[in-house]
Protein backbone atom coordinates (compact mmCIF):
# COMPACT_ATOMS: atom_id res chain seq x y z
CA UNK A 1 0.00 0.00 0.00
CA UNK A 2 1.20 3.86 -0.88
CA UNK A 3 0.94 6.10 1.61
CA UNK A 4 0.25 10.00 1.09
CA UNK A 5 1.82 11.80 4.28
CA UNK A 6 0.83 15.24 5.45
CA UNK A 7 2.73 16.69 7.80
CA UNK A 8 1.10 20.21 9.30
CA UNK A 9 1.80 22.74 12.67
CA UNK A 10 -0.41 24.65 13.76
CA UNK A 11 -1.65 26.98 16.99
CA UNK A 12 -4.44 28.53 15.49
CA UNK A 13 -7.10 26.74 13.25
CA UNK A 14 -6.19 27.88 9.47
CA UNK A 15 -3.25 25.64 8.83
CA UNK A 16 -5.28 22.66 10.09
CA UNK A 17 -8.42 23.32 8.27
CA UNK A 18 -5.74 23.40 5.28
CA UNK A 19 -4.76 19.81 6.02
CA UNK A 20 -7.93 18.75 6.39
CA UNK A 21 -8.62 20.00 3.16
CA UNK A 22 -5.61 18.38 1.36
CA UNK A 23 -6.86 14.76 3.55
CA UNK A 24 -10.55 15.44 2.00
CA UNK A 25 -9.20 15.75 -1.44
CA UNK A 26 -7.11 12.80 -1.32
CA UNK A 27 -9.99 10.61 0.00
CA UNK A 28 -13.10 12.12 -2.26
CA UNK A 29 -10.02 11.22 -5.43
CA UNK A 30 -9.49 7.60 -3.90
CA UNK A 31 -12.86 7.06 -3.78
CA UNK A 32 -13.49 7.94 -7.03
CA UNK A 33 -10.83 5.90 -8.44
CA UNK A 34 -12.25 3.01 -5.95
CA UNK A 35 -8.19 3.29 -5.19
CA UNK A 36 -9.01 3.68 -1.24
CA UNK A 37 -7.19 0.73 -0.53
CA UNK A 38 -3.68 1.35 -2.55
CA UNK A 39 -3.07 4.68 -0.98
CA UNK A 40 -3.13 5.36 2.91
CA UNK A 41 -3.83 8.82 3.73
CA UNK A 42 -2.09 9.69 6.59
CA UNK A 43 -2.04 13.15 8.81
CA UNK A 44 0.58 13.92 11.18
CA UNK A 45 1.48 17.23 13.36
CA UNK A 46 5.22 18.02 13.02
CA UNK A 47 5.44 17.18 16.60
CA UNK A 48 4.28 13.53 16.09
CA UNK A 49 6.18 12.97 12.60
CA UNK A 50 9.96 11.49 12.09
CA UNK A 51 12.02 10.03 9.57
CA UNK A 52 10.29 6.93 9.52
CA UNK A 53 7.28 8.84 8.22
CA UNK A 54 9.08 10.58 5.54
CA UNK A 55 10.61 7.45 4.35
CA UNK A 56 7.79 5.58 3.89
CA UNK A 57 5.70 7.78 2.28
CA UNK A 58 5.32 8.08 -1.71
CA UNK A 59 3.93 12.19 -1.52
CA UNK A 60 4.40 14.74 1.33
CA UNK A 61 2.41 17.89 1.72
CA UNK A 62 3.84 20.41 4.37
CA UNK A 63 1.57 22.48 5.81
CA UNK A 64 3.01 25.65 8.62
CA UNK A 65 1.54 29.30 9.32
CA UNK A 66 3.74 31.75 9.37
CA UNK A 67 5.70 32.98 12.18
CA UNK A 68 8.10 36.17 12.63
CA UNK A 69 8.72 35.81 8.91
CA UNK A 70 9.41 32.34 8.51
CA UNK A 71 8.03 28.77 8.90
CA UNK A 72 6.84 27.99 12.15
CA UNK A 73 9.22 26.26 14.90
CA UNK A 74 7.76 22.86 14.84
CA UNK A 75 7.95 22.58 11.26
CA UNK A 76 11.53 23.86 11.41
CA UNK A 77 12.08 20.91 14.45
CA UNK A 78 10.30 18.49 11.95
CA UNK A 79 12.60 19.17 8.66
CA UNK A 80 15.65 19.47 11.44
CA UNK A 81 14.88 15.65 12.76
CA UNK A 82 14.36 14.60 9.19
CA UNK A 83 16.87 16.07 6.95
CA UNK A 84 20.03 13.66 7.61
CA UNK A 85 17.96 10.17 7.89
CA UNK A 86 15.73 11.14 4.30
CA UNK A 87 18.53 13.12 3.13
CA UNK A 88 19.83 10.78 -0.30
CA UNK A 89 16.66 8.58 0.11
CA UNK A 90 13.32 10.23 -0.71
CA UNK A 91 14.92 12.27 -4.25
CA UNK A 92 12.03 12.59 -6.60
CA UNK A 93 8.92 11.61 -4.78
CA UNK A 94 6.28 14.26 -5.50
CA UNK A 95 5.49 17.19 -2.74
CA UNK A 96 3.64 20.47 -2.00
CA UNK A 97 3.50 23.00 0.86
CA UNK A 98 1.02 24.63 2.25
CA UNK A 99 1.10 28.26 4.24
CA UNK A 100 -1.36 30.09 6.05
CA UNK A 101 -0.53 33.84 7.10
CA UNK A 102 -1.37 37.30 8.04
CA UNK A 103 -0.07 39.75 5.59
CA UNK A 104 3.16 37.51 3.85
CA UNK A 105 3.97 34.08 3.43
CA UNK A 106 6.87 34.24 1.04
CA UNK A 107 9.16 33.89 4.30
CA UNK A 108 7.62 30.42 5.74
CA UNK A 109 7.46 29.88 1.77
CA UNK A 110 10.91 30.33 0.77
CA UNK A 111 12.75 28.49 4.01
CA UNK A 112 11.10 25.52 3.97
CA UNK A 113 11.71 25.21 -0.02
CA UNK A 114 14.94 26.28 1.04
CA UNK A 115 15.25 22.98 3.24
CA UNK A 116 13.25 20.76 1.25
CA UNK A 117 15.48 21.40 -2.07
CA UNK A 118 18.23 19.41 -0.27
CA UNK A 119 15.76 16.17 -0.41
CA UNK A 120 15.58 16.55 -4.23
CA UNK A 121 11.78 16.31 -3.97
CA UNK A 122 9.68 16.71 -6.92
CA UNK A 123 7.55 19.85 -6.36
CA UNK A 124 4.00 18.74 -7.92
CA UNK A 125 2.45 22.75 -7.70
CA UNK A 126 3.34 25.99 -6.60
CA UNK A 127 2.31 26.60 -2.55
CA UNK A 128 -1.18 27.61 -1.50
CA UNK A 129 -0.91 30.48 0.48
CA UNK A 130 -4.05 31.70 2.77
CA UNK A 131 -3.72 35.04 3.60
CA UNK A 132 -6.01 36.51 6.72
CA UNK A 133 -8.76 33.85 5.09
CA UNK A 134 -8.91 30.64 4.63
CA UNK A 135 -11.70 31.16 1.93
CA UNK A 136 -13.46 27.93 -0.21
CA UNK A 137 -11.13 29.22 -3.06
CA UNK A 138 -7.87 28.56 -1.26
CA UNK A 139 -10.07 25.45 0.24
CA UNK A 140 -10.83 24.13 -2.77
CA UNK A 141 -6.84 24.53 -4.11
CA UNK A 142 -6.28 22.15 -1.13
CA UNK A 143 -8.68 19.17 -1.89
CA UNK A 144 -7.11 19.31 -5.26
CA UNK A 145 -3.69 19.02 -4.18
CA UNK A 146 -4.26 16.18 -2.07
CA UNK A 147 -6.51 14.82 -5.17
CA UNK A 148 -3.28 15.17 -7.44
CA UNK A 149 -1.41 14.02 -4.49
CA UNK A 150 -3.09 10.57 -4.11
CA UNK A 151 -4.39 9.64 -7.06
CA UNK A 152 -0.92 10.31 -8.80
CA UNK A 153 0.57 7.74 -6.43
CA UNK A 154 -2.17 5.73 -6.95
CA UNK A 155 -1.27 5.61 -10.64
CA UNK A 156 1.49 5.54 -10.32
CA UNK A 157 2.19 9.07 -12.73
CA UNK A 158 4.09 11.39 -9.73
C1 LIG B 1 3.92 34.46 16.82
C2 LIG B 1 3.30 34.81 15.49
C3 LIG B 1 4.07 35.36 14.49
C4 LIG B 1 3.49 35.66 13.25
N1 LIG B 1 4.28 36.17 12.26
C5 LIG B 1 3.75 36.41 11.04
C6 LIG B 1 4.57 36.86 9.98
O1 LIG B 1 5.77 37.05 10.11
N2 LIG B 1 4.00 37.10 8.77
C7 LIG B 1 2.65 36.91 8.56
O2 LIG B 1 2.18 37.13 7.44
N3 LIG B 1 1.85 36.48 9.55
C8 LIG B 1 2.36 36.22 10.77
N4 LIG B 1 1.56 35.76 11.79
C9 LIG B 1 0.15 35.50 11.52
C10 LIG B 1 -0.10 34.02 11.22
O3 LIG B 1 0.76 33.54 10.21
C11 LIG B 1 -1.55 33.84 10.75
O4 LIG B 1 -2.42 34.28 11.76
C12 LIG B 1 -1.87 32.41 10.36
O5 LIG B 1 -3.08 32.39 9.69
C13 LIG B 1 -1.96 31.51 11.56
O6 LIG B 1 -2.36 30.23 11.12
P1 LIG B 1 -2.93 29.18 12.17
O7 LIG B 1 -4.39 29.52 12.41
O8 LIG B 1 -2.76 27.85 11.50
O9 LIG B 1 -2.09 29.31 13.40
C14 LIG B 1 2.11 35.46 13.03
C15 LIG B 1 1.34 34.92 14.09
C16 LIG B 1 1.91 34.59 15.28
C17 LIG B 1 1.07 33.99 16.39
Amino acid sequence: MKTLLIVYHTRGVKTAQMADAVARGAQQALREAEAEHEVRVSVKRCAEAGPDDVLGADALALGTPENFGYMSGMMKDFLERVFHPCEGRIAGRPWALFVAAGQDGSGAIASVERIVTGLRLKKVRAPILALREVTPAILAQCEELGATLAAGIAAGVL
